[in-house]
């Protein structure tokens, strides 16, 4: 079954093509950044009119590419939800009228399940059931996924998401939009202990989790900072010694939440998934993951045991079509879920059951 992948929730429009005994045949991707670069943040109407734009041209490169044509298409999955209303209905109009076309099926996807599912591209794929942390620029989310459509949350972000944090604190550094990998390079060159910023909620007992303060208390050091040197600049050294700090405390929740999910729920496996999942030093500390689990004899000591943690491959971390098409391919591999054409630009992952 060769089933075409639209992504269209918010500044990048994803395209690809996915079959399901040859694996994935073709992803093209057209990235907004620049268009919105100049306004500071993503604006909503300007993103919609150029996912439409550039629907078509993506969807032909992808069949050239893969060598096929439009009768081969089999089904055709879109990003339903969440997202920005307006980048959805670009997506959501085009697979319909597509499928229509073509009397295929359209299989709705929710936009966390694709990125929860794009480490499975990878050749060295994950088997459930795992822990999926989903580090987005929207969420940051722990869910427990037994298998394809059988996913329950296991705590949450109160306030910002942890790419929302990266975002904000790049643009109070006056880095440009989007800043959160510029602030991630820009915290190699920092040193360590320069500054030390809160871990918020570290010991809350939960997997919930709050990065707005953390922000917060970046704007604090930068005032502190300038009204010191007297001037508005702040020295480069600082601002990457700031970058470094805030990335620091950032992975000690996320390592240290999810040590405590992988303990929850005695999963044995750790699925690091969205945008921030492409951030070097979580890849980093992940790749060192143990959790010391109790044992039943209390005078024994607790040996520590090493975590699988998966990544998809970078090209799959941000937003794109392959993961898409894939969790679309794994859905109709299920029969789930008919076609609509609504969106769903508010759709907490945990309101899909699993059907049949
Ligand atoms: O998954 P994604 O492409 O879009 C959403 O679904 O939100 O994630 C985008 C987020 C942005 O906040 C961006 O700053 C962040 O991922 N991001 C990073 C890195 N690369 C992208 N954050 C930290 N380090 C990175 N290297
Ligand atoms: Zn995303």
């Amino acid at each position: 079954m060769l089933v075409l992948g639209i992504e269209s929730s918010c500044d990048e429009t994803g395209v690809a093509l996915y079959d399901t005994e040859r694996g994935l045949l073709a992803h093209h991707l057209h990235t907004q950044m620049a268009m919105h670069a100049e306004y500071g943040g993503v604006v909503p109407e300007l993103a919609s009119r150029d996912h439409i734009r550039r629907l078509v041209p993506l969807t032909e490169g992808c069949l050239q590419e893969a060598g096929v044509g439009y009768g081969d298409i089999d089904a055709v999955a879109f990003t339903q939800g969440p997202g920005l209303g307006g980048a959805l209905l670009a997506g959501s109009s085009y697979a319909n009228a597509l499928a229509f076309a073509l009397d295929k099926p359209v299989i709705p996807v929710h936009h966390l399940e694709g990125h929860l599912l794009s480490p499975l591209l990878a050749d060295d794929k994950p088997e459930f059931p795992f822990v999926a942390l989903l580090v987005s620029g929207g969420h940051t989310q722990f869910m427990a996924v037994r298998g394809i459509g059988d996913y329950t949350l296991l705590g949450e972000s109160v306030d910002d998401a942890a790419g929302e944090a990266f975002d904000k604190t790049a643009k109070l550094l006056g880095l440009p939009y989007p800043g959160g990998a510029k602030l991630s390079e820009l915290a190699r060159l920092g040193r360590a202990d320069a500054f030390q910023f809160p871990r918020p909620m570290l010991h809350s007992h939960d997997l919930q989790m709050s990065f707005s303060g953390l922000k917060t208390a970046v704007l604090t050091a930068v005032e502190k900072v300038r009204a010191e040197s007297g001037g508005n600049e702040i020295p480069e050294q600082t601002r990457n010694d700031i970058c470094r700090a805030f990335q620091d405390a950032v992975a000690d929740v996320l390592v240290a939440k999810s040590k405590k999910a992988l303990l929850d729920t005695g999963f044995r496996t750790l699925v690091v998934a969205g945008g921030v999942g492409a951030n070097w030093k979580l890849r980093d500390e992940f790749s060192r993951l143990t959790v010391q689990r109790p044992s039943a004899n209390k005078k024994q000591s607790h040996p520590e045991e090493a975590v699988k943690v998966y990544f998809p491959p970078l090209a799959y971390c941000t937003d794109n079509g392959a993961m898409i098409a894939f969790a679309g391919a794994m859905r109709l591999h299920n029969r789930q879920e008919a076609g609509a054409f609504n969106v769903k630009p508010r759709w907490p992952l945990a309101d899909i059951v699993q059907q049949g």
